[in-house]
Formats: structure tokens, C-alpha cells, sequence
């Protein structure tokens, strides 16, 4: 598919670096005055994960950030993504403030910046404090906006001084819909209203974590950012360009709308009017989350390949459960012919090329930075000099592949400006527990060692000599 034959060069000011998430990596989660998330009970919740993983442990970073560290430095990142845990800063997500989680980030800025690393924080990763939810409904009430506006200033006034690029929210798609509407994240709720309650306050409290933000932080040339995981919707054919419209309006403009445009798109109200009258929209909050940032942040795994669904059942949809508001009428399909990722995501690099080359035509002076891109594949471990070794070629040529494709947009016209690859570490996959492994190091959860692939030799090698090395043959079929 990609051709890798001669060696890329990575132009100068390209950002290139990893990412990770507070739930995901830090484990200790009932230690140093961290409060409960929504991701604690709900991963407690018998049958909620897969073989009932929890993130108590997780990778074990917050006892082995310095291990963590040194590894980074080896990688020659230029940036670190990783998240804030609201509930280890804020242990109830309104009152007071737990000195010790907020010490534990900012040594953790500090180490990165005495290694030549620039930090890059995402405030809302999904594990809210389990306080807000059982006040507010979480995201379903307004008050976790304002709350979440708290919170942003708090973190602002603390790292703003140091902090090269700051986002609000990951992934609000997944927070809102796959948590409030799908039922299968965090906290595990099956209502399409609710979803729709939840991605309004999250777009809400993006408006308002921004002005925070500019209220506070002080390093002049520090950026603001929100990710998103829009997605790059493909119809089958022709006749499906209107079921392709109804998931771009559901699962990207609800975000897109407000955030970067001002306004929710009028379809999205008619494609969802089984479900809310969106009364919880208040004059203004359209102008409030409608902020000016500095840099889009966008993850992409696979293009959403969509065909309409002959057999719609609106009865079946009104009862909820379902993916998201109209996936009775739309088919998300998965075609042949493309090889596929541990979690059976198809591999198409060509799809990351062409959403960056068209979301720049959409969006033309707002810089893009993948914020995560990667892959889960059946690593093997072996031994090489009595030492454990990973050689994940099928990961090396992933990553290969969509830097390349990133840097051939670039080459088309498209402002991005950075790739971050998910992860750093393995760690826990969220409601797929511990199987999927996406880091470039492997985590052993027996032991907590920690064994860089070689996937993270090859990207160590990118970053220090600024080339993507010309790879052996393609696997990739299509
Ligand atoms: C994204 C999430 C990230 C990770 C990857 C595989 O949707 O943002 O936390 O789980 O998928």
C-alpha cells in the first residue's frame, strides 16, 4: 500500500513523541489521597471488563515514573501526551485539593523537561471523579462543566508555567456515546439522550476549560487544544452517502459544530429528534464552546467504512442500547482485503493521508497534531542473550506506514505538524482489559518490567535521526 523503499526524512519543527492516560498506565489507585473515578466502579463491576480487569494496577507508572522517565529520554521523544487524573488532584472533582496528586504531576512535568521532553496534558481522559457522577449524572449535568472549568484553573495556575501543549478533552466521542448512550465504557449507561446531555456539557465545559486556561497558564507559547477522534467516514457506495451523513453529523459534528464552527449542525437536531428536544442547550453555550484553540489534536486508528442498514427498526432504536443514535439506519463494516490489528481494526494508512489533507481544507489555519495513532498486535516474547525480547514487525511497519502517510499530507497541504504514537507503554485497554497490547515497550503486569520492542528501537531511531528508515517488504495487501 505505502511504499517505504527509500528512507523519509522528518521535515524540521515536526513535533514527534508518545502518549499514554492517567487510568490506563498509573495504577495506585487508592494511594497518595487519589480519589474513586467513574473508570474504578464501573471496571469494578462484575462483567462491566473483559476477565473483569481493573486499573488498580494498570502499568504501575505512578511507583515506576522514574523507570518511565529514563526510557523516554532513551526514546528521544520530543513530546510526552499523558492525562491528568481529576480524582488525584481533586479527589470529589469540586472541593479540595490533594496536594500530593498535584506534586506527583508536577515533578512528572519537571522530569521530562530536565530530559528534553515537552510535556503535552489532556485534562479530561474519561476517568472522571466518581463524586461528579453521583451528584450530577456526570457528564449529563451542567455542574461537571463548571466544575471541570475548576479544575482546568487549578491545573493551569499549577503547571501553566511549564506546560508546552494543553488539550481539554480526549476523545469526547467515546466519553459521551460510548459511555452515556452505548453502555460499554465508563459509567455504563444506556440512554441516547443522555449521551446527547453528556457531549453538549463536554463541549460545554471545552468552551469553558479554554477560557481557564488562558487565564492562567503563563508559558507564551504554550498551545490549546482539544482531540478529537473524527472520523474519516467512507460510504460503500453512492447510495450510502446519506447513511455516511447521518454518522458524520452524529459522531463528528456534534463536536466539530459547536467547538470549531459555533453551532450545532441543524441535521444533527433532525437526526436525533427520536431521542431529545436538546433542552438543555442555554442561550449562549453555543458561543461559549466556541473558543478559539491553537492546535486540533486527531486520533486515528481505521476509516469508518459505512452502508446504509435495509432493515431499520426504529422501535428496536427507540430502546436504546444501541451504538449511537441512528446505527439502526448506518452499518459500520469492516471490508476485506486489508490486514487487521489485534482488535480487528482494519490497517489502511491511506485513510489517515487523506482525512488530515481534507479536515485541513475544512478547517485550513488550524494546525493538526495526531495526538495518538498504533497498534495492538499479538506480541511474542522471546530471548535474545538470556534478556526477554519483543520483534513486533507488524507494529514497526504500522507506525511506518501512518508516519508516512502523515508526512505524505503534509506534502499534499495538510497543517499538521506533529504524530504521537499510542502508546508508550501497554497498559489497560479499557473495557478490553489487558489483552490488546498497543505499547512500543511491553509491560510484564506480572513484574512490572518494563522491555522496549523493537518497535520502540525503530522509533528511537526515527526521533534521533529525524528518518523514517527504509523498511523491508510490505505486508499490507490491498
Ligand atoms: C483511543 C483512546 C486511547 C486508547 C486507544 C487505543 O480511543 O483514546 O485511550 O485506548 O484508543
Amino acid at each position: 500500500m505505502s511504499n517505504n523503499a527509500s528512507a523519509t526524512s522528518v521535515p524540521d519543527g515536526f513535533t514527534l513523541g508518545a502518549a499514554t492516560a492517567a487510568y490506563q498506565i498509573e495504577g495506585a489507585a487508592t494511594e497518595g489521597g487519589r480519589g474513586p473515578s467513574i473508570w474504578d466502579t464501573f471496571s469494578h463491576t462484575p462483567g462491566a471488563t473483559a476477565d473483569g480487569a481493573t486499573g488498580d494496577v494498570a502499568a504501575g507508572h505512578f511507583h515506576h515514573v522514574a523507570t518511565d522517565l529514563d526510557i523516554m529520554s532513551s526514546l528521544h521523544l520530543d513530546v510526552y501526551r499523558f492525562s491528568i487524573s481529576w480524582s488525584r488532584v481533586i479527589p470529589d472533582g469540586e472541593g479540595a485539593i490533594n496536594s500530593e496528586g498535584l506534586a506527583f504531576y508536577s515533578e512528572l512535568v519537571d522530569g521530562l523537561l530536565r530530559r528534553g521532553i515537552k510535556p503535552v496534558i489532556t485534562l479530561n481522559h474519561w476517568d472522571l471523579p466518581q463524586t461528579l457522577e453521583d451528584k450530577y449524572g456526570g457528564w449529563r449535568g451542567r455542574e461537571t462543566a463548571y466544575a471541570f472549568e475548576r479544575y482546568a484553573e487549578i491545573m493551569g495556575k499549577a503547571l501553566g508555567d511549564r506546560v508546552a501543549i494543553w488539550s481539554t478533552h480526549n476523545e469526547p466521542w467515546n466519553n459521551s456515546f460510548a459511555g452515556y448512550g452505548h453502555g460499554v465504557f465508563a459509567p455504563g449507561v444506556k440512554n441516547h439522550e443522555d449521551a446527547l446531555k453528556a457531549a453538549h456539557h463536554l463541549n460545554l465545559a471545552h468552551g469553558l476549560g479554554v477560557q481557564a486556561l488562558r487565564r492562567t497558564i503563563t508559558k507564551p507559547d504554550a498551545k490549546i487544544s482539544i482531540v478529537l477522534n473524527i472520523f474519516r467516514v467512507e460510504p460503500e457506495t453512492p447510495e450510502d452517502a446519506e447513511a455516511a451523513r447521518l454518522f458524520d453529523t452524529v459522531a463528528n459534528q456534534v463536536f466539530t459544530g459547536p467547538v470549531l464552527d459555533g453551532a450545532y449542525p441543524t441535521d444533527l437536531k433532525a437526526y436525533t429528534a427520536a431521542f431529545t428536544d436538546w433542552h438543555f442547550i442555554q442561550e449562549g453555550d453555543e458561543d461559549t464552546c466556541h473558543q478559539p484553540i491553537d492546535l486540533l489534536g486527531v486520533n486515528y486508528y481505521e476509516i469508518m467504512h459505512i452502508r446504509r442498514r435495509p432493515d431499520y427498526d426504529p422501535a428496536r432504536e427507540a430502546m436504546g442500547g444501541t451504538e449511537f443514535p441512528g446505527s439502526e439506519r448506518v452499518e459500520l463494516f469492516r471490508p476485506e482485503g486489508f490486514e487487521r490489528t489485534a482488535m480487528g481494526w482494519t490497517v489502511e494508512p491511506r485513510g489517515l493521508e487523506d482525512h488530515l489533507v481534507a479536515l485541513s481544507k475544512k478547517w485550513p489555519d488550524l494546525p493538526i497534531m495526531v495526538m495518538e495513532n498504533g497498534a495492538a498486535f499479538n506480541d511474542v516474547v522471546t530471548e535474545i542473550d538470556g534478556h526477554p525480547a519483543i520483534i513486533d514487525e507488524d507494529r514497526t511497519q504500522f507506525l511506518s506506514d501512518h508516519l508516512a502517510a502523515t508526512l505524505r499530507a503534509r506534502d499534499r497541504g495538510a497543517n499538521v505538524d506533529g504524530y504521537l504514537v499510542w502508546s508508550l507503554l501497554d497498559n489497560f485497554e479499557w473495557a478490553a482489559g489487558y489483552g490488546p497490547r498497543f505499547g512500543i515497550v511491553r509491560v510484564d503486569y506480572d513484574t512490572l518490567q518494563r522491555t522496549p520492542k523493537s518497535s520502540a528501537q525503530w522509533f528511537s531511531e526515527v526521533c534521533r535521526t529525524r528518518t523514517i528508515p527504509a523498511l523491508g517488504a510490505q505486508k499490507v495487501k490491498a
